[in-house]
This record gives structure tokens, C-alpha cells and sequence, in this order.
């Protein structure tokens, strides 16, 4: 029986890595984000996602202790990553969770300043806000984009941008439910003095498929949003925790050639104050705009002065309010916009328009969080970077239609966020975070590299070597990752006192050896390893 389980099994390895084939990103073919996937799995329900984690696991298990024949399982939500890091490079059967996207449990009672909802993996910002929104509720600040899954927004430490309030997806959980490597569902309750709460928290997926999340959530409110526009040398030389620590959410755009910053601030205000129903166009254009930019910055990869054309234009549209009026479909031609909470914060796509990538504009990101402290530094830094170029005679620009994105974080506890503390690293990330988001523009032509594309390189590697940094979890290549693992909870010898004279020297990898062991009590066998999982040294 046990031998003829083990015939299956080999069988099954053989016949899948042979029909492997390639898992994609949201930008679709020509963008892995797996290299080597034997099956993708329409999940219905929770129960039946359990049951394919079960059926790998056995087959795994039978396998005995050859590692390389273990079967893999990674979650997959709407595909919105950049990088081939979703998986490891072994055989992998891929969950989508996309049908696993029902909402319950909404409790907000009348006059309560807070409540709670359970949402599936597969659900949508977008699908919980019209749910909140028809409710009189909304989760507040601790949201990203709209086309993104709980499941997935929480498993990689996604967050939106703000000091004051908390803003990790993380943050607004109160438990969830995560499949683990045997394909049992377990609950984990928020408890900071838990370590699989800790890990859990920001799980990368790793310790299993993050099944339902409960959340907070608040009575609806209006907010307003307003944008001022910034010289370059007022936000270097400035208080840049100043500029965003006042606000519900906040963040500044760079736009390197111009020199000049854009700096967009909300705040909530009362729902009976305003009619204005603003909505805000987060990432679409029309086909005309789309294949204007992709022939401009096509011609980017060769022409400087294509690139100095772009910034200049992206600039001078995006210091006008991008939004409309819902209800009438109008554009709103001044700030500030009001609107309500989710409408104002993300909005998403006006309905007689495509996203950017859907035209075939596609793009390169690096994204790395700093401690607070060291904004103005990191910032100069990088314009130093940029002024090498010029005295060697090349202009750099930012290529992206919002400038460089430069987000913040308040600090969070768990182990592995971006906006975590108590790090080994001795920097002070207990004021938060600045995130340094370097979207480009990726040339559809020849053979897709930027123009000066060394110089991206450059200002990763640079950042990495020169500060305290810690990578996006879905923003980075692979180089990034293995490159940053050197400032994430660094081995440090801490003197222990022994009798009061011999002192002793203990290292300690806290974060990461704590998130190691949860791991390996979820899931023992590695199914549901990655390549970031491997690269920060879980297997
Ligand atoms: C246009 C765009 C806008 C974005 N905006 C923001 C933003 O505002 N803030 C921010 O921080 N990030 C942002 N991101 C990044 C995004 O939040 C993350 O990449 C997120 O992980 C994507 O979730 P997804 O549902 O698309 O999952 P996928 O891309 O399908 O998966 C991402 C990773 O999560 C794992 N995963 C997915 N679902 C689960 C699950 N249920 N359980 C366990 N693991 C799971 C996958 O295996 C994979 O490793 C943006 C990305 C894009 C493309
Ligand atoms: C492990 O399994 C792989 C794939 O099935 C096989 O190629 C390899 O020879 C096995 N290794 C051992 C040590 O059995
Ligand atoms: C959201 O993602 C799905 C694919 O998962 C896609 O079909 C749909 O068009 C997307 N919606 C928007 C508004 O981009
Ligand atoms: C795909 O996975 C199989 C089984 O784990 C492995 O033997 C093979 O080398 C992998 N292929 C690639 C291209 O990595
Ligand atoms: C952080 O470290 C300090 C000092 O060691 C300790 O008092 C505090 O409890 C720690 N905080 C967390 C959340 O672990
Ligand atoms: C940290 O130190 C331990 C013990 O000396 C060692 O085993 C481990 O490999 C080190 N890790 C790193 C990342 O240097």
C-alpha cells in the first residue's frame, strides 16, 4: 500500500513537471509570478481549499523524506504582485481564491464607534466597500488598492499610507482563519503576546492559506482630500514628519526632473457637511492618453528628452484633481474633494475607462521602508544619486504618470511588517516609517530594459548598503530580497549576565527565528514554501 502510494506520488511529480507551466501577474503573459505550476485550482468554497491542501500533503508525506518531490500550495489572489516570488521554483498547484469571497457576520451597532465584519480570502477591497458603504460603515485607513484580496493584502503586509493612524491591512484584523500545511483550518486570535499571532500577521503566506479575516470596521464617514505642490528643497530640508503626521492618511509624489513634490493630505469630515460625492480615478486613462504615453515612453528607453517630456506632462496633469463627481460623472476641477471614505481614498476606474495595464503599460517597482528619522537623509541620498547622473551628462526622470510614490507607516508590532520594531537592526522605527516607492516605466520594445537601466540598480543597491531598510513583500525582485536580508533583525552577540562577572555572548535572530518556529509547527513539510521564504533562510 505504503509503496504503491509512493508510485502514485512519483507518478504525479513526473506527469505534472512535465505539463509545468508559467502563472502570471496581473500584467499577464511574459510576467511570472510562478515558473512552475502543475495545476491551478478555482477554489468554491473554504472547505474545498482545505481538501486540495490535504490531497498534497498526503501525497507529499508518502513521498517520505525526499524533499524535492514535496508537493507545493500557493494561494493566489488577483495576481496584483510585481516579481516571480509568489512561489518557490518546485512544482506548485495554485488556489485562486476569487469565488471565496463571501462577507457576514457585519455587526455595527447604532451609535458604536466601531464594530466588526469576517470576510473570505478571495474578497475585494472594492466588494467590502460597497458592502460597508450600503451599511453606513467603512474599515477606515487600513486599506490598498481596489482590485486586491484580503487574503492577499494580509499575508504580504500591505498597507496604505499614514503616521497617525494605523494603515497595515494587518492592523484592522482581529482573527483569521489559515489552512495549514495538513489542511486543517486554524484560528488565530489578535494577541501580541502570541507568536503565531505575531507570525501570523504578516505571514507571506508561509504558514498556509489565510482562509477568512475578521475586521474592524467604523460608522461610514465623508473625508476631504487636498493637494498642495511642493519645491524640492522645502520637502529635503523640511519636517516631513510634520507634513504627514496631522492627517488620517498622507503622502508625497517626486518628481525628480522638475524637482517638485506633490503632497496629498485627507481628513474626515462631518458626513452633513458636504454633497460633494468625489470619486477618485486611481489608475485609469483613456486609449488615446494610453497610447500617447506607451509612444513618448517607448521612445524613453533611447531619448532623455522623451522621458523630460513625460515627467513634464504627468506633472502638469496630476496636479489637477483626479476625480469626479459620482453621482453626475463630472470631472472636479478644484481642490479640496470631498466625498466618502473609500470613494475619496481609492475610488478605482471611471466606467468608461481601462487600466493603465490593460493598454499594455506596464512597469518595474522597488519599494523599501526607512525609520522615520532618517527621511531627510534617505531622501538627499537619493537625490545625490540622481545629480551623479547629471554631472556625467544623463537625465534621469521618473516615468510613471505619479511621480515617484513616497508613502508612510505608523509602527505596527508583528514580526515580519515592513513598520515592525524591537528589531535587532538598533535603528528607531518606533515613530513609523517612510516607504520610498520607485514605480518605471517598462519599455514594450526590444528587450524591455530602461534607459541608464544600470542607474535603478544603483539606487536599490545603494539604499540597501548605505541604510536600515526593509523591502515591500510584493514590490521587489529577487536581487532586493536577498540583498536586504542582511538588515532584517541582523545576527547581533548580546552580552549576557551570567553570576554578576562572566559575561557570555548569546546571538540572537529574534523576529525571524520566532516566525521560523510558528512556521514549522503550521506547516512541517514546507508546502506552502516560497522563493522569499528560502531567500530569508525558513527552510
Ligand atoms: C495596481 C496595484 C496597486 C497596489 N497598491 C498597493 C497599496 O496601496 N499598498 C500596498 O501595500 N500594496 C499595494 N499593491 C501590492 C498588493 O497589495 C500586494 O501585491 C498584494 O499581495 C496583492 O494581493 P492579491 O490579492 O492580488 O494577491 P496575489 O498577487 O494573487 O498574491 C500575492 C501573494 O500573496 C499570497 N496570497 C494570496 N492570497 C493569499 C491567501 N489567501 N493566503 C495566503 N497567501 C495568499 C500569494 O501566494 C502571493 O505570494 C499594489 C499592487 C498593484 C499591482
Ligand atoms: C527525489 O525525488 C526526485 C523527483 O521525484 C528524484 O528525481 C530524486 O532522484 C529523488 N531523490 C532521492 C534521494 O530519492
Ligand atoms: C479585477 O480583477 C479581475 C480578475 O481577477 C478582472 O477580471 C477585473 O476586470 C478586475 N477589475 C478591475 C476593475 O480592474
Ligand atoms: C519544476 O519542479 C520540479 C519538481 O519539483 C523540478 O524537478 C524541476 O526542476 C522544476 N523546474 C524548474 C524549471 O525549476
Ligand atoms: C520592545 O522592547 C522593549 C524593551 O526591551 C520592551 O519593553 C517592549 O515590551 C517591547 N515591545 C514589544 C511590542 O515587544
Ligand atoms: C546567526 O548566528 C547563528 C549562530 O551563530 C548562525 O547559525 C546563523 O547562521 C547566523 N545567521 C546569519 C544570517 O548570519
Amino acid at each position: 500500500m505504503r509503496s504503491l502510494q509512493r508510485l502514485v506520488a512519483a507518478a504525479l511529480a513526473t506527469t505534472q513537471a512535465a505539463a509545468a507551466f508559467e502563472y502570471n501577474t496581473f500584467d499577464g503573459p511574459g510576467f511570472p509570478s510562478c515558473y512552475n505550476v502543475s495545476r491551478v485550482h478555482d477554489a468554491t468554497s473554504v472547505a474545498d481549499m482545505a481538501a486540495v491542501v490535504k490531497e498534497v500533503a498526503a501525497a507529499s508525506s508518502s513521498s517520505s523524506s525526499n524533499s524535492s518531490a514535496v508537493g507545493r500550495v500557493r494561494a493566489a489572489g488577483k495576481g496584483h504582485m510585481w516579481y516571480d516570488t509568489q512561489c518557490s521554483d518546485a512544482w506548485t498547484v495554485i488556489v485562486r481564491t476569487e469565488q471565496v469571497a463571501a462577507i457576514s457576520d457585519f455587526e455595527l451597532a447604532e451609535g458604536a464607534d466601531q464594530g466588526t465584519v469576517w470576510v473570505e480570502a478571495g474578497t475585494t477591497f472594492f466588494q467590502l466597500a460597497d458592502y460597508l458603504h450600503e451599511r453606513g460603515a467603512s474599515v477606515g485607513y487600513t486599506l490598498t488598492n481596489w482590485n486586491i484580496s484580503f487574503g492577499g493584502s494580509v499575508a504580504m503586509g500591505a498597507h496604505r499610507s499614514s503616521i497617525r493612524e494605523d494603515s497595515m491591512v494587518a492592523a484592522g484584523v482581529l482573527a483569521m482563519d489559515i489552512i495549514d500545511g495538513m489542511g486543517e483550518v486554524r484560528r488565530v486570535v489578535r494577541d501580541e503576546g502570541d507568536d503565531e499571532w505575531l507570525a501570523a500577521s504578516t505571514s507571506l503566506g508561509l504558514l498556509g492559506i489565510i482562509a477568512r479575516v475578521q475586521l474592524q470596521v467604523y460608522p461610514d464617514t465623508k473625508v476631504y482630500a487636498k493637494q498642495a505642490t511642493l519645491d524640492e528643497k522645502d520637502v529635503l530640508d523640511g519636517d516631513i514628519y510634520g507634513m504627514i503626521a496631522p492627517y488620517a492618511t498622507a503622502n508625497l509624489w517626486w518628481w525628480p526632473y522638475k524637482r517638485k513634490f506633490h503632497h496629498r493630505y485627507y481628513n474626515p469630515v462631518p458626513a452633513n457637511s458636504t454633497p460633494q460625492e468625489g470619486f477618485q480615478n486611481t489608475f485609469s486613462v483613456t486609449e488615446l492618453e494610453a497610447i500617447a504615453a506607451r509612444t513618448m515612453l517607448d521612445s524613453g528607453k533611447y531619448l532623455a528628452t522623451s522621458n523630460m517630456l513625460a515627467e513634464e506632462i504627468f506633472f502638469g496633469l496630476w496636479s489637477k484633481p483626479n476625480f469626479r463627481e459620482k453621482t453626475t460623472n463630472e470631472e472636479i476641477e478644484e481642490w479640496p474633494v470631498y466625498g466618502w471614505n473609500y470613494d475619496v481614498l481609492i475610488g478605482g476606474l471611471y466606467p468608461d475607462q481601462k487600466a493603465e495595464w490593460d493598454y499594455g503599460l506596464a512597469g518595474y517597482t522597488m519599494e523599501l521602508a526607512f525609520p522615520m528619522p532618517l527621511a531627510n537623509k534617505m531622501l538627499k541620498r537619493v537625490r545625490e544619486l540622481f545629480d551623479d547622473e547629471l554631472k556625467k551628462g544623463i537625465i534621469m526622470t521618473s516615468t510613471y504618470r505619479s511621480g515617484i510614490n513616497i508613502k508612510f507607516g505608523k509602527a505596527y508590532y508583528d514580526f515580519l511588517g515592513q513598520v515592525t520594531y524591537n528589531t535587532t537592526d538598533g535603528a528607531d522605527w518606533t515613530k513609523g516609517a517612510i516607504m520610498f516607492d520607485f514605480p518605471s516605466f517598462r519599455p514594450t520594445i526590444g528587450d524591455h530594459k530602461r534607459f541608464n537601466e544600470p542607474f535603478y540598480h544603483k539606487v536599490a543597491n545603494t539604499l540597501i548598503d548605505e541604510f536600515p531598510c526593509r523591502p515591500h513583500w510584493t514590490k521587489n525582485t529577487r536581487e532586493v530580497f536577498t540583498r536586504s536580508v542582511k538588515n532584517l533583525d541582523p545576527n547581533v552577540s548580546v552580552p549576557v549576565r551570567l553570576t554578576g562577572v562572566s559575561l557570555l555572548t548569546r546571538c540572537i535572530m529574534q523576529h525571524l527565528r520566532r516566525f521560523k518556529a510558528v512556521r514549522e509547527r503550521f506547516d512541517p513539510q514546507g508546502i506552502y514554501r516560497n522563493v522569499i521564504g528560502e531567500i530569508l533562510g525558513f527552510y
